[in-house]
């Protein structure tokens, strides 16, 4: 990005520091991209949310370490190995605590990143690959947290895993083949833990990995902000730190605040209380129900109960609730607005807003029986979620008239009313 606050190249006095940062630059690197770096200066605390996400993939890490020190993967000591943390081990009962509340907190700030996304049009030229990236985590996040859940092979964890692997078996003619493999067997045993326990242990780092690339694609264009309207120059802008660094603390230490009562508090109030009973194959829990950030995809993939021409209810239900995420790698050239912000596109947000609604009916429905009125509700609201993206998204864009933009990021923020 062009718009470098205090372009000057860092030059370390400390002789020691030096002759490191002539060797391998990182310190260089570290001041142009955390320190230097132009940050516009309207952003809202919406944007605070990527340091929050950092924040909980580092939590994730450091105690799902401390966890696999202790975790035995095998079905007859899986379970009673869960209950020796907690009772036995040193901070045991608060480090399992974290890492599975956690869990929650890492998809709640992963949802406002997402739908703040959607709001402000982050995903639009020259951010599509950034965007894309985002959906890439996210995919990778939904992966990690199902293996994570079936680790402490509880009869959810069971269950779900046997519902969730199952569904591979609806893809025609290598789907039997598909669902051995991902379990190691015919059915979700002891194979299927340990893999699932390896991939869960792998895919964090991948997870890291690929973070570092949406944090290089961010830095290319450089951030988004509320107006949607590039910075024009270094008035628009201010450094990254002590800013937005600040700003970033700050938000971090109020997102704590609630994890941390959940963690002290009811460190099992998000949990199902049917995993805290051990798995057995014998018997079916009533309701098979997912995690809470799964449940509106999970209510898409039911609501998909009958036949669509030659595609059997199986299959149909897999492929909506593929393509609900998948349906996101598209999004920059489904809204084919030229303006960003939803602030000033009058039209867009009331959608926004319905879309939100929809979305938080369908996480209502994936929690309830799938009978009676339920079915038919979440049917509709499957149908509106496609609709949304593939209707409502292109014509909107197309029609509506948006209101005025300001012509710099400084006079949106002084021509504020006093
Ligand atoms: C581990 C998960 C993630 C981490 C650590 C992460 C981190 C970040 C950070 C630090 C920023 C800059 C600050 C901010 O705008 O909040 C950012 C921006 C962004 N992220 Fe993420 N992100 C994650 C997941 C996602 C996902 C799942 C999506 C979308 C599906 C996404 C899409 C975006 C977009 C579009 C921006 C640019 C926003 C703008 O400047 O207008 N991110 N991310």
């Amino acid at each position: 990005m062009a718009l470098t606050h205090n372009s000057e190249k860092y030059d370390p006095k400390n002789p020691a520091l030096k002759w490191f940062n002539d060797r391998l630059p990182l310190l260089s690197f570290g001041k142009e991209h955390f320190v230097d770096f132009p940050t516009p200066k309207n952003l809202n605390y919406w944007w605070t949310f990527g340091m929050i996400l950092a924040l909980c993939l580092g939590v994730q890490i450091v105690t799902g370490i401390i966890l696999a020190m202790h975790f035995t993967p095998h079905v007859d000591l899986a379970f009673n190995s869960v209950e020796h943390i907690r009772r036995d081990v040193n901070w045991g009962r608060i480090i399992q605590g974290t890492h599975a509340v956690g869990a929650s907190m890492f998809f709640f700030a992963v949802y406002v990143h997402i739908f703040r996304g959607l709001f402000y049009g982050s995903y639009k030229a020259p951010r599509e690959v950034l965007w894309m990236l985002g959906v890439i985590i996210f995919l990778l996040m939904m992966a990690t947290a199902f293996m994570g859940y079936v680790l402490p092979w509880g009869q959810m964890s069971f269950w779900a895993a046997t519902v969730i692997t199952n569904i591979f078996a609806a893809i025609p003619l290598v789907g039997e083949p598909i669902l051995q493999w991902l379990r190691g067997g015919f059915a979700v045993d002891n194979a299927t833990l340990n893999r699932f326990f390896s991939l869960h242990y792998l895919l964090p780092f991948v997870i890291a990995a690929v973070v570092m690339l949406h944090i290089w694609a961010l830095h290319i264009p450089g951030n988004g902000n509320p107006t949607g309207v590039e910075p024009k120059d270094s008035h628009d802008t201010v450094p990254f730190t002590p800013y937005a660094t600040i700003k970033d603390l700050f938000a971090v230490s109020v997102f704590l605040i609630p994890f941390a009562w959940f963690v002290f508090f009811a460190p099992d109030i998000l949990g199902h209380p049917d995993n805290y009973i051990m798995a057995n194959s014998q018997v079916t829990p009533p309701h098979i129900v997912p995690e809470w950030y799964f449940l509106p995809f999970y209510a898409i993939l039911r609501a998909i109960d009958f036949n669509i021409l030659f595609i059997d209810s199986k299959l149909g239900g897999v492929i909506f609730f593929a393509g609900s995420i998948l349906i996101l790698f598209f999004l920059p050239w489904l809204d084919v607005s030229k303006v960003r912000s939803g602030s000033f596109r009058p039209m867009f947000r009331i959608f926004f807003w319905v879309f939100v609604l929809d979305f938080l009916l369908l996480m209502y429905l994936g929690a309830q029986p799938a009978e009676g009125i339920y079915v038919t509700l979440a049917k509709v609201a499957t149908a509106y979620y496609f609709l949304h993206f593939l209707v409502i998204l292109p014509v909107v864009s197309r029609i509506e008239t948006p209101k005025p933009l300001p012509t710099s990021i400084s006079e949106a923020v002084l021509a504020k009313p006093a």
